[in-house]
């Protein structure tokens, strides 16, 4: 991987610079006005109340994912972004730009709302990074628990986890992750939640939703879609509500679920 002043090639952690070296890096890729336009903006951002608001907010959350990580003995927390980890440009615009772990709340909050049997279900986490929601879904009994994830750098850190983490409630079967492009990826058969915590671009939801259609026709069981955002679900737009062989099953601020349609109902190409 190219050497990077933000990432050094470490799986851990992200590394901090300080504000000399800050400055430093900024001058360094951009020329002088491109620079100075660079400090004002951060000036003007830091005195925008919602900036801060939201700083407060991100600050709090890294608090609550480093606990997480020493209560499991992993290395999740801290965002990075997508550019850093040496992904293709036109992989990165599918993508969202950037590695976030999941707050731990959220994903509980997600799975209070899927009222299911978790032990019928296989259950896979599309853009897995390194294995946060892995590491929480093995807590559940599901079948078999699986990640896809397309940096291979965050893919070997989901592999380290996975093998290291500790946890005296591990209820589910086999846990694994993957490593690839979602939208090249076969689900499992059997009864699925497939969950997002938000992954990638719409242009990206619509070829994975496609692959979960011709999986769902050739083999109809239930199959759950879970969406998770930690601002608002309607930042997704309208991909899921226009997948017609789905429909509504569970809507909050930030968790939206749709199911396979009841088999029997007519899809779109069948309705003529
Ligand atoms: C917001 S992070 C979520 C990470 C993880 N699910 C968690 O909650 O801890 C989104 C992840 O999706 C991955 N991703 C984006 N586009 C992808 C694609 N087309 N195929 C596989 N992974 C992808 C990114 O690399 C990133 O790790």
């Amino acid at each position: 991987m190219a050497h990077n002043p933000y990432w050094e090639g470490k799986v851990d952690k992200p590394v901090k610079l300080g504000s000399w070296n800050k400055l430093r890096q900024i001058i360094h890729e951009n020329d002088v006005a491109g620079a100075v336009r660079h400090l004002a903006d951060a000036v003007r951002r830091r005195l925008d109340p919602e900036w801060r608001r939201r700083m407060r907010g991100y600050a709090a959350k890294d608090r609550v994912d480093i606990d997480f990580d020493r209560r499991y003995g992993v290395h999740t927390w801290g965002d990075i972004r997508l550019d850093h980890l040496g992904i293709a440009q036109q992989d990165l615009e599918r993508g969202n730009g950037l590695y976030r772990p999941i707050d731990e709340k959220l994903f509980w909050e997600a799975m209070s709302l899927l009222k299911i049997d978790p032990s019928e279900f296989n259950f896979v986490d599309y853009g897995s990074g390194k294995g946060k929601v892995l590491v929480m879904a093995s807590r559940l009994p599901f079948r078999n628990v699986v990640g896809i994830e397309f940096s291979t750098v965050l893919h070997e850190a989901a592999v380290a986890n996975l093998r290291d983490f500790h946890s005296t409630d591990k209820r589910c079967g086999e846990i694994s992750a993957v490593c690839g492009d979602a939208i090249e990826y076969s689900p499992p058969g059997g009864p699925l939640v497939c969950f997002f915590f938000n992954p990638f671009s719409p242009e990206v939801w619509v070829e994975v939703l496609e692959k979960l259609r011709s999986s769902w026709q050739a083999e109809p069981r239930p199959l759950y879609v879970v969406y998770t955002n930690l601002r608002k679900v309607e930042e997704l737009g309208t991909v899921l509500s226009d997948c017609d062989f789905l429909e509504p099953y569970a809507l909050s601020q930030r968790v939206l679920v749709y199911r396979a349609r009841e088999m029997g109902v007519p899809l779109a190409e069948d309705r003529s």
